[in-house]
């Protein structure tokens, strides 16, 4: 069974886990934004940046179980752009290898989005390597909808990828009422 929670604190041990799930995936190529595995400690401070955002409705950062098992994480934050700042992006979903296929990351995912539509974003981005089918097929299955790509932007070594952008309008989800009063 998948359950899904929100990160209010970190301690080491999730962190060295969490990690480890971002190292195995970087090492096979996940398309994750990184080249060569990152640090722990690049970890422990990418995820405490997140974890201290969300303690101001800024950002969210969501883990996923299969039973006791850690089996992916995913955050979001809020453009730090004072024009921007009604928005976010969902900046990373992963799975780990064995856990994927089994429906954490819609798990995942769909929590990400509840989360910050709770926090009050208006706009929720992301943005997703071209050849990602799973990944985009997932985004469109929860209602994001293509609103860019920048043609072979993605370096992997020679290689080149489109950078695909999709958007969510949490607004249209609240009902037509709210707002207007
Ligand atoms: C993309 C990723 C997050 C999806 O997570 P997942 O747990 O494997 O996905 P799920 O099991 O929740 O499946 C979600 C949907 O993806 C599709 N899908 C899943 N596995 C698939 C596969 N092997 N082939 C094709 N489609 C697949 C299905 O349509 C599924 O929808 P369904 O619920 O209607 O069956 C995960 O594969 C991952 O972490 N990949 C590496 C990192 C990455 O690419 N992150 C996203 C960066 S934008």
């Amino acid at each position: 069974m998948v359950t899904v929670a929100g990160v209010a604190e970190l301690d080491d041990g999730l962190v060295a886990e969490l990690h480890r799930i971002i190292v195995d995936l970087v090492r096979d190529g996940a398309p994750l934004g990184w080249l060569d595995p990152p640090s722990v400690a690049e970890i422990a401070t990418l995820l405490g940046t997140v974890v201290a955002d969300a303690g101001n409705g800024d950002a969210g950062l969501v883990v996923a179980r299969t039973g006791d098992d850690l089996a992916g994480l995913g955050y979001w934050r809020r453009y730090t752009r004072p024009t921007n700042r009604p928005h976010a992006d969902l900046e990373r979903v992963a799975v780990a290898g064995a856990a994927q296929g089994k429906g954490v990351g819609r798990a995942l995912t769909t929590a990400l989005v509840d989360d910050a539509r709770a926090a009050g974003i208006e706009v929720l981005t992301l943005d997703a390597r071209g050849d990602n089918a799973t990944a985009l097929g997932l985004y469109r299955s929860l209602g994001f909808t293509e609103y860019g790509r920048l043609p072979d932007f993605v370096a992997v070594g020679e290689r080149r990828y489109d950078k695909v952008f999709y958007m969510i309008d949490l607004r249209s989800a609240r009902g037509p009422l709210e707002g207007q009063q």
